[in-house]
């Protein structure tokens, strides 16, 4: 009688396979396929800040589907297949390359402090990095010398991720300037799929304002994480806001006091 119990409950039955900072992954309906669902905790520094923002996670589902279908469409290749319900998107499984691949434009987060620059300040160019995934060792960065010595990636796939990390700052960078939002930076994972004997890197993971840095044009006000990290305030507004933009929600979905709410 599994149908009489509410869809929450049903939903338990799946098997989990992993459960992360964010996200949790279940076990997908077919061979080689997972369930990433969108949790509403929000961390920063590794964990050692942790609050639950009620609602952040559909947003984050919604505005990863809207950029990975966008990505999709112009083929660029990731593991998204499509969105199931607010909280939850079916994808490919993949063997995820433990690196974090950050993009960046605008000096900005630790880039700014270790070098010394001044926050906002526009890069010579875009500039590539690599942090190993390890919140053990709190990500530590990594050159592409310690990626094909340890065995992390081989040297042509950095060179794949690389040109699909440029490919996605390219469109990010776009997309999000003609929604008056610049892109300062973001953070990618990237994994192997195998279609028989043959393997492509591929997007994976998330990209929404949990992993990106995106500043108002006009007033340079924070629209993503650094609300939370910096103790701001108003971060489910910013990431309410860049999804109205993009308009991945419509005006009469945005929750408000006392009116209908967005979240079940
Ligand atoms: N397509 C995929 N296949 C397998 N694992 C994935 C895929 N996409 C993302 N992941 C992994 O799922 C996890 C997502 O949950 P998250 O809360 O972000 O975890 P973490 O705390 O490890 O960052 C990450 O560890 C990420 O590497
Ligand atoms: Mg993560």
């Amino acid at each position: 009688m599994d149908f009489l119990k509410p869809r929450s409950h049903r939903m338990n039955r799946r098997r989990r396979i992993y459960e992360g900072k964010a996200k949790v992954l279940y076990e997908g309906p077919e061979p080689g396929t997972l369930i990433q669902h969108f949790k509403d905790d929000a961390t920063a520094f590794n964990a050692k800040k942790h609050e639950v923002i009620e609602g952040k996670g559909v947003l984050t589902n919604r505005i990863s589907e809207y950029i990975f279908q966008r990505l999709n469409d112009i083929g660029v290749p990731t593991h998204f297949i499509r969105r199931i319900n607010m909280r939850e998107q079916l994808i490919r499984e993949v063997e995820i390359i433990p690196l974090e691949v950050v993009v960046r434009n605008v000096a900005a987060g630790s880039l700014a402090t270790r070098l010394g620059l001044e926050e906002g300040a526009q890069l010579p160019r875009s500039i590539i990095e690599f942090y190993y995934k390890n919140d053990q060792l709190n990500d530590p960065m990594v050159s592409e010398e310690h990626i094909t010595a340890f065995g992390w990636a081989a040297p042509q796939e950095i060179d794949d991720i690389m040109a699909l990390a440029i490919r996605v700052n390219d469109f990010l960078t776009g997309l999000f300037l003609g929604v008056g939002i610049r892109l300062i930076d973001f953070k990618v994972e990237c994994g192997r799929l195998w279609e028989g004997d043959n393997m492509r890197i591929v997007l994976a993971d998330e990209i929404s304002p949990d992993s990106c840095r995106l500043w108002d044009v006009k007033t340079n006000d924070k629209l993503d994480k650094d609300r939370f990290r910096k103790d701001l305030g108003g971060m489910i507004e910013a990431y309410t806001e860049v999804a109205r933009r993009l308009g991945v929600v419509q005006d009469n979905e945005i929750p408000h006091s006392g009116g209908p709410r967005l979240v079940q």
